[in-house]
């Protein structure tokens, strides 16, 4: 019970990050580089987005006439509905305005739109943006915020993090463009893994170096993440952008050496002393442990770390699948016994249990069965 209590205490905080304006600016800029009208008379839509917290809202709200947009909407939810509600209070833009309701505010999401320049200062911008109160509490699987999904061309946020799955089913199911962030760990899921196979979805741009800096609303333990007290920030190095909007990272090759080089110059002790990728025991396939080590003279399946798909041109390379244990694609070449999967454990850990080497490939080494880490399994394009 206690650890269920904790459990959901922490997943309650993994909903409550807030993104920075420079890491947005970023990542949007890498669209508008690869084409500068991917927004142009495009209505955006920034879910599940806090308003008076949200730097999506600011972003776009600043630069709604350089983007050339049509309409600006951003919704959040309501106080009452977060799992995550210490703190609340009630912001002065809210609570100076006319239309401040004590109780709905702490019941209801709200809506913020910017499609014209309401002011009359000749420009449209930030200080254009109206809001009132939603009918129900912004839930973005509610009725209301369908439909406001349904009017939008593209759909930008950092989504709660223990709904990820429904989120990007929610935006699919509506075939719908999107920028959204997640956290590497998602693209294994088996929702998701399939998406970014089939270069439906892939990896955005990415933040500075892969470190992600997020404001959180009050200081608290991270499991995941690096609280720093002086900035504020919470930094994770697994987090990542999602879209189905093309960049032009994605389309720039990996720069490979042949194998030869490899096992001559790598910058890892192990692989220069191996001098040979081990095949796996149960996939057709030779083990990469690391992303710079994937051979230009190879053309069958190799198994590499999930992180290559920051890496992944899909000129370059397929994605083929991955080493799990549901076997989507039908590429394993073994299944384990229960029983050969005791036998590993007691030699690996010289006790009684089980290894899991349905779960992941597997290699030979020392005699001795060992599962690696997560892996994709891809292949060059001839
Ligand atoms: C990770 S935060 C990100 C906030 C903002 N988009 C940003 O990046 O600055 C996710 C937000 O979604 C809200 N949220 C949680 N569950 C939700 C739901 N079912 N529908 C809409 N929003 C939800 C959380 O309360 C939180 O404010």
């Amino acid at each position: 019970m206690a650890n269920t209590n904790l459990a959901n205490a922490k997943t309650a905080k993994n909903d409550e990050f807030y993104t920075q304006f420079p890491d947005i600016q970023k990542e949007i800029n890498a669209y508008l580089d690869y084409d500068p009208n991917v927004f142009r008379g495009k209505t955006v839509l920034l879910p599940c987005d806090d308003p008076e917290w949200s730097n999506f809202t600011k972003f776009f709200a600043q630069y709604f006439e350089l983007l050339g947009l049509k309409k600006l909407i951003s919704t959040s939810f309501a106080p009452e509905s977060k799992k995550f509600k210490e703190g609340y209070m009630p912001t002065l833009f809210e609570t100076e305005s006319p239309l401040f309701d004590q109780d709905k505010t702490r019941t209801h999401g709200k809506i913020f739109v910017l499609d014209h320049d309401s002011n009359n200062s000749g420009r449209i911008d930030i200080e254009d943006l109206q809001w009132h109160y939603l009918e129900g509490d912004g839930d973005f699987r509610s009725k209301e915020i369908c439909q406001l999904r349904d009017e939008a061309d593209i759909i930008v946020t950092n989504p709660p993090f223990s709904l990820f799955r429904e989120f990007v089913a929610w935006i699919m199911e509506a075939s719908k463009q999107f920028i959204i962030i997640g956290n590497m760990n998602a693209i294994t899921y088996k929702e998701i893994f399939p998406l970014i196979k089939d270069n439906k979805v892939w990896l955005g741009n990415g933040f500075n170096n892969g470190n992600a800096y997020f404001r959180i609303v009050e200081e608290r333990e991270y499991a995941d993440g690096v609280y720093d007290a002086e900035t504020g920030l919470v930094k994770f190095r697994n987090c990542c952008w999602l879209t189905n909007i093309d960049h032009g990272r994605r389309h720039q090759p990996l720069k490979l050496m042949t194998m030869a080089d490899i096992f001559k110059h790598s910058k890892h002790k192990e692989i220069r002393e191996r001098k040979e990728f081990l095949k796996y025991e149960n996939y057709n396939a030779i083990e990469i442990p690391y992303t710079d080590s994937i051979p230009s003279d190879y053309n069958e399946i190799m198994g590499v770390p999930t992180s290559f798909l920051d890496k992944y041109c899909p000129e370059q390379f397929e994605i083929l699948g991955m080493c799990e244990n549901l076997d989507l694609y039908s590429l394993k070449t073994k299944i384990y016994t229960s029983q050969e999967c005791k036998d590993a454990y007691l030699k690996k850990f010289g006790k009684p249990g089980t290894y899991d080497l349905n779960a992941s490939g597997v290699i030979i080494v020392n005699g001795q069965l060992e599962k690696v880490y997560q892996r994709l399994l891809i292949r060059k394009k001839q």
